[in-house]
């Protein structure tokens, strides 16, 4: 058994057993988070993590038996490997004399990481050239206003398709920003379900589709994506929690953003890909920190980014390749996803999973004790 190092309303910190538990690699990388109900609990796996059997032959000599696994859904679990590998390279960085935390960010070995972080990750998600890829700071929770800023105009429609919590965030902020309506929504049902695409009454006259590809608390995950049936074709997707957890048609979506904390590295930078053709429309009230064009004009270097998150997701999506890429990825999130649910399943009602099994998230696990 774990032990319980310490805990908080929202969080429970457990320590790696010793002795090893036949489930221990697996459950190493699931994340338990106590929400604001009594009896609720949400668990996430992240997507970065594997278990140590599934590791590269290549791995830097493993301190597992001394780490603690944390269950909050926040700032997640990185890979252990990526974690020795920047602690080997946190003095001195690859022969460089310094730090990756004291570069300048317009210097040659910065260039090379934000470089090389960008290169990986259009291997990874198979990203055409067609769409930037922007590192920005300010969180998912600043693209919900720099979304509109960006694509509409204030009188514009948009539509939102709210599944939970965080769909319901960004339908409110957007409501500073232009005309969003909510054309479906999950509330009534508890966000349990996702909407079969056929119901969803889209407005022709809307500028995008926004959705939220995984709802961190809800625990409702697109399996699919709807088709937009506006004017100008535009799906919008906040993958915040499970951005990087399995292959994804880059093609489908104008614009896909995710904070990095949960999947790919420390929070403090936030990843957009967006259709080049969508960039260069902000309106003039749009702060510069907000303006894509600016960001995409100057490689994401137009003020001082997060450096070292970036380095670390760099080292996380060299990581994923290193593994197999996003398929394997996926099929160890599965396999992960699938020891949980059968457990609650199993559990003659002990434990609860309200939400209907074909949405299921592979990334968040909300389980109830007792009656929902
Ligand atoms: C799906 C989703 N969207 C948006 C956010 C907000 O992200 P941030 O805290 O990076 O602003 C979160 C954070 O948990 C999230 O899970």
């Amino acid at each position: 058994m774990a032990t319980v190092t310490s805990s908080s309303p929202h969080s429970l910190f457990l320590r790696n057993p010793h002795n090893r538990h036949p489930l221990r690699n697996n459950l190493a990388n699931l994340k338990f988070s106590f929400p604001t109900k009594k009896r609720f609990i949400s668990v996430t796996c992240t997507a970065a993590t594997a278990p140590t059997q599934d590791l590269p032959p290549t791995q830097i000599e493993s301190q597992q038996g001394d780490r603690v696994f944390n269950f909050a859904a926040g700032p997640a679990t990185l890979p252990e490997k990526v974690l020795l590998k920047a602690q080997s390279e946190l003095y001195d960085w690859r022969g460089s004399g310094m730090s990756v935390m004291e570069m300048s960010h317009r210097g040659k070995e910065f260039k090379s990481i934000i470089e090389k972080a960008e290169s990986d990750l259009r291997t990874l998600l198979n990203i055409p050239q067609e769409y930037s890829v922007l590192f920005l700071q300010g969180g998912a929770t600043t693209q919900f206003a720099a979304i509109p800023l960006n694509l509409c105009k204030p009188d514009d429609p948009v539509d939102y398709v709210v599944t939970g919590s965080w769909g319901d965030k960004a339908f409110k902020e957007a409501q500073k920003f232009c005309k969003p309506k909510v054309i479906w929504s999950g509330k009534a049902e508890k966000y349990t379900k996702i909407p079969a695409f056929d119901d969803l009454e889209q407005n022709p006259d809307a500028t995008y589709l926004h959705i939220c590809a995984n709802e961190t608390i809800h625990g409702v995950e697109f399996k699919d994506y709807p088709t937009p049936k506006n004017a100008t074709g535009i799906l919008v997707a906040d993958m915040s929690s499970n951005f990087c957890s399995k292959p994804v048609d880059v093609t489908k979506f104008g614009l896909i953003y995710a904070g990095a904390q949960k999947n790919v590295g420390p929070s403090g930078v936030t990843i957009v890909i967006v259709r080049k053709d969508l960039i260069g429309n902000a309106r003039e009230s749009t702060p510069v920190m907000l303006d894509y064009k600016i960001h995409d004009d100057n490689n994401s270097l137009y003020n001082t980014p997060p450096c070292y998150c970036i380095y670390m997701c760099g080292l996380v999506f060299e990581y994923l390749l290193e593994l197999g890429g996003l398929s394997e990825v996926e099929k160890m999130n599965k396999k992960k996803a699938e020891l949980l649910y059968n457990a609650i399943d199993e559990s003659n009602g002990f434990y609860r999973c309200p939400v209907e099994k074909s949405v299921r998230s592979l990334m968040n696990v909300p389980v109830y004790f007792g009656e929902i």
